[in-house]
């Protein structure tokens, strides 16, 4: 597949014009929100999300003379991944459709990830870390991807966590800037007119995707109508929530919020532990909230403002959330 190793430093030519064997490349790349509409996309509803600056995947990437093999360390959980020995690994994958778009050899390549973004809970951690392993060995050879191409080699590795990725994830983190996205169809970058402000809050709980999303698959062969039906009522919602945002109207865009809400629980992708942090963020102040990702589990996002940030982070933390993050979404 790729020409044999020929070791660090190799060419010039083959690496690009700032490659030397001391050189570190560097990557980063934001968590994402899906503000509304997430599951209901995977069946070609429309949804909008956000990316998360405060939440984040860095990566830095060198060579190293000594190692046959294209190894990620992750010092914080103390994993150590080998393109060798798993080259179906999520952040292996990631590494190797980076080097075969930049003319890399996957060798000689060592790659330290350090990551904000919480694993298994919603947050687009799979796109947010691939997306900063791929920036930094792009980085590493002088050169860059477009978002384009990083969301395209995402999408990739997403398929990986679950069957039928919809594409809102790998979008949203490659290209950093909220998006209304339907599957099949070119995404719709919002311009927001002020700055959106949002509390993450972590239930503890992991939610897997993959399961989540075959849970309402199920749910949808026993009852393909009635589940449609809920589905199409969601991507309404982001219709008009598109219009809240573009208008700045955060009242209606807490209604909306809320009214998604109440469609997942309906789906049973809400869990006791997000209707506590939903419900005490709501009795706080915030203008809407509901769970985000995957759901049952996960984290769940409150739509605040200034002064009532404060009040729904403390009601949060009292219902029991492990980490209440304040995320301001900029114009
Ligand atoms: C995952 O972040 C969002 C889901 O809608 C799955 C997908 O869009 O592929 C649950």
């Amino acid at each position: 597949m790729w020409p044999e190793p020929r070791g660090p430093g190799a060419p010039d030519s083959e690496v690009g014009p700032t490659a030397t064997r001391d050189k570190v490349g560097r990557g980063e790349a934001p968590a994402k929100a899906i503000l509304l509409g997430e599951h209901a996309v995977v069946y070609g509803q429309p949804a909008i999300a956000v990316p998360l600056p405060q939440l984040r995947a860095r990566v830095q990437a060198r060579f190293d003379s000594k190692l046959d093999d294209l190894v990620i360390e992750t010092p914080g959980k103390g994993q150590v991944i080998s393109l060798r020995r798993d080259p179906r690994q999520p952040l292996a994958l990631a590494a190797s459709l980076a080097c075969r778009t930049l003319g890399l050899t996957p060798s000689f390549l060592r790659l330290r990830l350090d990551s904000a973004v919480p694993i298994a809970s919603g947050l687009g951690s799979g796109a947010a870390v691939s997306t900063a392993i791929m920036r930094a060995l792009a980085d590493l050879l002088g050169k860059a991807l477009s978002p384009e191409q990083l969301s395209d080699l995402v999408y990739e590795v997403e398929k990986l966590h679950h069957g039928t990725p919809s594409g809102i994830d790998n979008t949203v983190v490659a290209h950093q800037q909220p998006v209304y996205f339907r599957k099949g169809e070119p995404a719709e970058f919002l311009q927001l007119p002020a700055p959106l402000l949002l509390l993450v809050a972590d239930t503890g709980v992991s939610s897997v995707t993959r399961e989540a999303v075959a849970s309402l698959r199920r749910a949808r062969e026993e009852d393909p109508e009635g589940v449609n039906r809920k589905l199409a009522a969601i991507g309404d919602l982001v219709g008009h929530a598109r219009e809240a945002l573009i208008a700045a109207d955060w009242q209606e865009l807490g209604h909306l919020l809320d009214a998604n809400h109440a469609i997942l629980a309906e789906l049973r992708l809400s869990s006791p532990e997000l209707e506590r942090l939903i419900a005490a963020a709501r009795g706080a102040g915030a203008l809407g909230a509901k769970p985000t990702g995957a759901g049952r589990g996960g984290h769940a996002i409150a739509l605040v403002t200034s002064e009532s940030e404060a009040s729904a982070t403390l009601a949060m933390v009292d219902a029991g959330a492990r980490r209440v993050t304040l995320c301001r979404v900029e114009p």
